[in-house]
């Protein structure tokens, strides 16, 4: 398994490949990979000829006070699990090879960056649309894998595929958890113990949540109250946004019946996390 750090290396290699007929899938990743990138590279190569994991902590993606910096970083750790899966290659560029200084071009899918973590991450997803588009333009993929945990994300990728005629399938993959139920993040290496016990509560407050909509409860205010007092009553915990919307358009719902997405950021001490279950959990 090699790391390739040159866009022309990686259209080399897709060249032959190409050449001899395989299929190829991409796992995008910002590196430090845990199950849950795991278990997207072993849908890849079960799906795949040929498996492409993109390494690259994405500055375009990362606002002014954000953890760009000091976001976890361990590329040993990620080519032995890469390797171990299955994987071919790690796309691994410096940031100066994805962006030359006189690049002008953004790619932002309008209406639906702009709601629920984009209101207090406003760059954020202009941010993710530039690399991923350029990661599919670079890798040219059949496949791209994305996990659920960023259903937001999910979404929008979706849309720009759909708007700028990517020739890839968008899969989505389950959120991965650990045995606590919390689910896997890069960033949950910022918790300290105590905060980790307070982040439990995200999920917790998610499965109450699910079991009130299958007994019946069909009031969204009703249950993102009672999803706000389980997250209120734990330490360090601080809700940016709890939220029921439809899963095409992430417009609030007030009927909880069908197409619907149940999502959450909290801030537990320092550290953002997101969570949800949707339909497609
Ligand atoms: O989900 C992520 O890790 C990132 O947003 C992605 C898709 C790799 C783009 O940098």
């Amino acid at each position: 398994m090699e790391i390739i750090k040159t866009v022309s290396e990686v259209r080399d290699i897709v060249k032959k490949w190409r050449k001899a007929g395989h299929s190829i899938g991409l796992v995008p990743t910002m590196g430090y990979l845990h199950a849950g990138h795991g278990s997207l590279v072993e849908q890849s190569v079960k799906n795949n000829d040929k498996t492409v994991v993109s390494v690259f902590v994405n500055p375009a993606q990362f606002g002014p006070n954000e953890d760009l910096e000091k976001y976890p970083r361990d590329i040993k750790r990620d080519s032995e699990l890469v390797a171990s899966l299955g994987g071919d290659i790690i796309f691994k560029p410096e940031p100066e090879e994805m962006y030359k200084k006189s690049n002008a071009t953004t790619v932002k899918v309008e209406g639906l960056s702009q709601k629920l973590c984009g209101i207090t991450r406003p760059v954020h997803f202009a941010g993710v649309c530039q690399v991923v588009s350029k990661l599919f333009n670079i890798v040219t993929p059949d496949n791209a894998y994305f996990g659920l945990k960023d259903f937001q994300q999910y979404v929008i990728i979706n849309k720009m595929v759909e708007d700028l005629n990517f020739p890839v399938k968008i899969n989505p993959c389950a959120i991965v958890r650990d045995k606590n139920g919390l689910a896997l993040s890069s960033r949950n290496v910022y918790l300290t113990d105590e905060e980790t016990k307070s982040a439990l509560s995200l999920n917790q407050s998610l499965q109450y949540a699910k079991s009130l909509i299958s007994s019946g409860e069909k009031k969204a205010f009703f249950i993102i109250d009672e999803i706000t007092k389980i997250i209120n009553n734990v330490p360090y915990s601080k809700i940016d946004y709890v939220k029921i919307v439809d899963i095409d358009t992430l417009d609030d719902i007030d009927i909880v019946e069908k197409k619907y997405a149940v999502l959450l950021a909290v801030y537990i001490g320092k550290t953002r996390l997101i969570d949800n279950f949707t339909e497609l959990s």
